[in-house]
């Protein structure tokens, strides 16, 4: 219920005004957002990857209606992939993108000549881009497009949402060689028809998926802070003899960030996901529905203390 009215509130537009401009909303957000530059986003990531872990980044600004703000966040992009291509970063530093912040609702062809623009430059920065997936709605028209993309740069990654009903067979289709596959469990509201909405449900869908893209040719990227399921994907490396370096565990930043470096440590490769930017509302809102506590931070930050 109230992971429900959460991810409700996250597409308010009354609701975000009320939470942007509240001051006091600071250091609750900066938990899970790097900051709001280039320039924050660029410190982050050179300590991130000083320490041992890669970084995915992400250029807050979703769900965008405007033309021209599609093309300003593509250009914000393009600056960032010079930026991490000019600190020699690319190797560690890639970046992940919502279509919805570079016009799929204006339309596809829009997404897809920017999603373009992003790949090449991620290219010229000898790094790679990673697609996000959104609402259920978005899924097909997300997938149109990595085949597109991949088409000229291999590379994309794609991501599978466990609590879809079709994630264990798109995770099939994904599998191939040199194909880049996040599997996540699904951050937003979806109905019981597409999606399974009990936790032990997705969990299980997680694992059913996880064999699939583990024992396949591609390379996974287990996206998950569960403790149960990041043991369960190393069992299957071991089962599936997978090399380290064949896949990767994918985490948010401000989340279990002890656990990202004590597999590091192991050996593992971890990237850690850092979104940055001023549109921040819907992603925080989306890292409060995912725990109750978070929300408990963010009521005491509402009454000051
Ligand atoms: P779960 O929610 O069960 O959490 C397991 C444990 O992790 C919790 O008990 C807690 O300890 C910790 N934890 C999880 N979330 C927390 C939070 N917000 N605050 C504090 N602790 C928390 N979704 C999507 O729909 N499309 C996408 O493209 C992506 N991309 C993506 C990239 C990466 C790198 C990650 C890690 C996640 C995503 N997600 C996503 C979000 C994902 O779908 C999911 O909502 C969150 O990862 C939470 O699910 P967990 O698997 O961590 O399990």
């Amino acid at each position: 219920m109230l992971r429900q009215a959460l991810l409700f509130a996250s597409r308010s537009g009354g609701a975000r005004r009320i939470v942007r401009t509240a001051p006091f909303t600071g250091d609750v957000v900066r938990r899970f957002v790097a900051g709001e530059t280039v320039e924050d986003a660029a410190r982050v990531t050179g300590d991130l990857t000083a320490e041992g872990l890669l970084v995915t980044l992400d250029v807050l600004g979703e769900d965008t209606e405007d033309g021209g703000r599609a093309e300003a966040n593509a250009e914000h992009y393009v600056a960032l992939l010079e930026r991490l291509g000019a600190a020699g970063l690319g190797a560690r530093a890639e970046v992940s993108v919502k279509l919805s912040a570079i016009g799929s609702s204006l339309g596809e062809e829009l997404a897809l000549e920017n999603a373009r623009r992003i790949c090449g430059a991620a290219r010229s920065a000898s790094t790679t881009v990673t697609l996000d997936m959104e609402e259920h709605t978005t899924v097909d028209a997300t997938l149109r497009i990595v085949h597109e993309l991949r088409r000229d740069f291999p590379d994309v990654g794609a991501v599978i949402q466990a609590y879809l009903r079709r994630a264990e067979e798109h995770c099939a289709d994904l599998a191939y060689e040199g194909s880049r596959v996040r599997l996540c469990k699904g951050a937003y509201a979806a109905p019981e028809a597409v999606a399974f909405t009990d936790k032990e449900e997705i969990d299980k869908s997680f694992v059913r998926c996880m064999k699939v893209l583990m024992a396949g040719k591609g390379y996974p990227m287990l996206a998950t802070h569960d403790p149960r399921l990041i043991d369960i994907g190393g069992a299957l490396a071991v089962l599936n003899e997978r090399g380290a370096d064949t896949f990767e565990y994918q985490m948010l930043y401000g989340i279990r960030s002890a656990e990202q470096r004590r597999l590091a440590d192991k050996g593992a490769q971890v990237r850690v996901y850092v979104a940055y930017g001023q549109d921040w509302y819907e992603y925080f809102m989306r890292r409060l529905a995912e725990r109750p506590s978070n929300l408990k931070l963010f009521a005491r930050s509402l009454v000051g203390r």
